[in-house]
């Protein structure tokens, strides 16, 4: 139990895009490999199923999200990779803890007051479609992390608040009922850069700014090239620090390739050439990985096949400490 445990949730909704797989999935990916610690990586379609209640949607995005973290290298054999869903006792202990979290501390929640926020300002009744799943998530986010006694957890920082909720159950938990669980850390990669988008900001579904992780080259370098510059000519010096582009290309350059791009942007290349040859840096990190992909989707027998062995390891440990959970709780047999 010394080792520490690392364990991250990705939430099944949408397609993978450049800016997961610099934010979470690579460094994710890379941290696998790392026989120091115990990892947990999961899909949290439970979680999904809050903000997707379309079933077809729901199938595609884990498929593909399975398929990404599968062609990019996750070390399944020291890592456990699992789909929330196919390890019951998440949400038997999500109802456990929520018998004893208060619901104030639920009420505070930023993504559950954001939603009450726009229906006042639209002048709707504040519950206007806010589900108890919405309310409730953060439980839920809890279970996952404690299920596992996970130490640390790779998040964004627009989940530290959940963190801190989850510490906080896992607190009252064990003041109550004794020390089961232990008190989980963020980890909020504050060097990995956050990518910008087509637009330069933060690239993110709810912007509509993206560029999904497995375009083909050829819509790739179309993507590519249609993110926004201004409108210096070739020969002006380019500041490299205004410059989504010069961000996108810097996230897959290597310290080298970065000076050298740097210098180019204050020699005053052209932005058509900047796109070229950051197009060319994506496309030749993904091109590998694009083609095992592409095969992985054809074949879901084995992405599911990698599910059920995640499943089935990620059970070894809860089955019997949710058992444990339950017996401290009074829910025990009675002979
Ligand atoms: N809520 C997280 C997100 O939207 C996903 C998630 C679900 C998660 N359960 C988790 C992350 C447990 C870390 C640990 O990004």
């Amino acid at each position: 139990m010394s080792k520490p445990t690392v364990l991250t949730g990705i939430t099944t909704t949408g397609t993978p895009h450049l800016g997961n797989y610099v934010g979470a999935i690579k460094p994710c990916v890379q941290a696998s490999h790392d026989e120091n610690v115990n990892s947990y990586y999961f899909l949290a379609d439970y979680h999904a199923l809050v903000k997707n209640q379309d079933p077809e949607r729901m199938r595609q995005s884990t498929l593909e999200i399975a398929a990404t973290w599968l062609a990019l290298g996750l070390d399944t054999k020291r890592a456990v990779f699992y789909r929330q869903s196919d390890v019951p006792e998440i949400p038997e202990l999500t109802w456990i803890l929520t018998c004893s979290t208060a619901k104030g501390l639920m009420n505070r929640a930023h993504a559950y007051k954001a939603a009450v926020q726009e229906n006042v300002d639209a002048g709707e009744d504040p519950d206007y479609a806010i589900t108890m799943g919405l309310f409730s998530y953060p439980v839920l986010m809890a279970a996952d992390i404690l299920m596992f006694n996970a130490t640390h957890v790779p998040v964004g920082k627009d989940q530290v608040q959940h963190l801190e909720m989850a510490r906080d159950i896992a607190q009252r938990f064990n003041h109550h009922y004794g020390e089961l669980f232990r008190i989980p850390e963020a980890v909020v990669e504050d060097h990995v850069a956050v990518l910008p988008g087509k637009d330069g900001r933060k690239m993110s579904k709810s912007y509509n700014n993206t560029i999904p992780l497995w375009l083909p080259e050829k819509q790739l370098r179309k993507a590519i090239m249609r993110i926004v510059t201004n409108s210096l000519e070739p020969g002006e010096p380019k500041a490299p620090d205004d410059s989504a582009l010069f961000s996108i290309f810097a996230a897959f350059a290597s310290p080298e390739q970065r000076a050298d791009m740097r210098k180019a942007y204050q020699e005053g290349i052209a932005w058509g050439q900047a796109k070229q040859q950051t197009f060319e840096l994506i496309n030749d990190e993904l091109i590998l990985a694009r083609e095992r992909y592409e095969a992985l989707i054809a074949e879901p027998e084995h992405i599911e096949q990698a599910l059920q062995d995640g499943a089935e390891r990620a059970r070894s440990f809860a089955t019997p400490f949710l058992a444990r959970i339950r017996e401290a709780t009074g829910i025990r047999k009675l002979a």
